[in-house]
């Protein structure tokens, strides 16, 4: 098969771990003897340096005409000033709106052997295998009317947060069929005791729910649902949810397993799947060689299965990198004080080598 990939390493960490991730999918495609085309543009803060648009013309013809995108990270304390329109951030938001991706999947697993490297107690993380769906082009992140008005110190700003049944429905078809091959439980987390948007959210997702028979259905407020996170992140399996809670939410569940460096995502629903780690450009640790690439590694198995339907190929990625895992390798945000810590490349070349080896443990994404 050929596996025609646009990769956009962006800022920050993003090249980083994104080479890590291409490492990753050149070793499968020698192994399993497809043919890979990579071509890398830029994104975000890097080209709104080069070319004043952080998701330039060329970069989206790019993307529409290949079979899947590997994002690394976009954004920088550098552009905190920039007017809205020319943040880095833009260029991915305007990324996933043009290529359609609705459905946002996050998973967060506790891989065995990794329960100490929660900050919660491993008999609460242990076993955690969270499948976060997050709708992606709807509610305030795409609302209008936006912006601020008037002159200092009298200005006001809104944001506005809107969803159609349409949007509801579809996202809640997608957390439906994905529980079937799962555990078989949606947990649908809105604000319906005071937003609008949420009560629909909880009516829709009701309605919709009713074609699943087969799958146990409940909802949560999203206060709540942050308690019960933390408190019993295991009983958790598909959590389905409206945009700004899954970008809140996902993130937690990236601190409740150990590390946010761990997390992968897959965009899909539209024309080209979008696949990127969850954690951002991290620009503390830039340049460094020492961001952990599982977030990268993991989203290249998510592309595997979801856009190529090679699950061959992505489960030998997930087996690869929770066999390392157990073995003990660390980067060093997850490295323990005292306990020796690899480097982004480092940790790149042991998940390749198991990849090549073939061992480990089967894990779901
Ligand atoms: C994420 C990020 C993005 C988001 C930013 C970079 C626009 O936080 O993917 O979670 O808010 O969706
Ligand atoms: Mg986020």
């Amino acid at each position: 098969m050929l596996l025609k990939i646009t990769a956009l390493p962006g800022d920050g960490i993003g090249p980083e771990v994104t080479d890590e991730g291409i490492r990753i999918l050149k070793c499968v495609a020698e192994i399993f003897r497809h043919e890979l085309s990579v071509s890398t543009m830029p994104i975000g803060g890097a080209a709104l340096l080069a070319s004043n648009d952080p998701l330039p013309e060329v970069t989206l013809k790019e993307c529409l005409s290949s079979g899947a995108v590997l994002l690394g990270a976009v954004g920088g304390p550098s552009f905190d000033n920039f007017p809205r329109h020319l943040r880095p951030e833009s260029g991915l938001l305007r990324l996933r709106r043009e290529l359609g991706v609705f459905a946002n999947l996050r998973p967060a697993v506790c891989f065995a052997g990794m329960e100490d490297a929660s900050p919660l107690r491993a008999e609460i993380v242990r076993g955690t295998d969270i499948l976060v769906v997050r709708e992606l082009l709807g509610g305030i992140y795409f609302g209008e009317p936006r912006g601020t008005q008037g002159s200092a110190p009298d200005r006001v700003a809104v944001d506005t947060m809107r969803y159609a049944e349409s949007e509801i429905e579809r996202i809640a078809h997608v957390a439906l069929e994905l529980a079937k091959g799962r555990r078989g439980k949606v947990t649908s987390v809105d604000k319906a005791n005071v937003l609008d948007c949420s009560r629909l959210w909880r009516e829709v997702v009701t309605r919709v729910g009713r074609q699943y028979p087969e799958v146990n259905l409940d909802h949560m407020y999203v206060d709540s649902a942050a308690m019960a996170l933390v408190a019993n992140p295991a009983n958790f399996d598909v959590l389905l949810t409206e945009n700004m809670f899954g970008d809140i939410l996902s993130d937690q569940a990236g601190g409740i397993v150990g590390s946010l460096g761990m997390l992968a995502s897959a965009s899909i629903g539209g024309r080209v799947g979008l696949y990127e780690p969850v954690h951002g450009s991290a620009p503390n640790i830039a340049g460094r060689g020492i961001a952990n690439p599982v977030g990268s590694i993991l989203s290249v198995a998510m592309m595997l299965q979801h856009s190529f339907g090679l699950e061959k190929e992505a489960a030998a990625v997930t087996r690869a990198v929770s066999g390392v895992l157990r073995g003990g390798a660390r980067t060093r945000d997850l490295a323990k004080p005292g306990q020796a810590a690899l480097s982004t490349s480092e940790m790149g070349n042991r998940i390749e080598e198991a990849v090549r080896r073939g061992t480990g443990q089967e894990v779901a994404i």
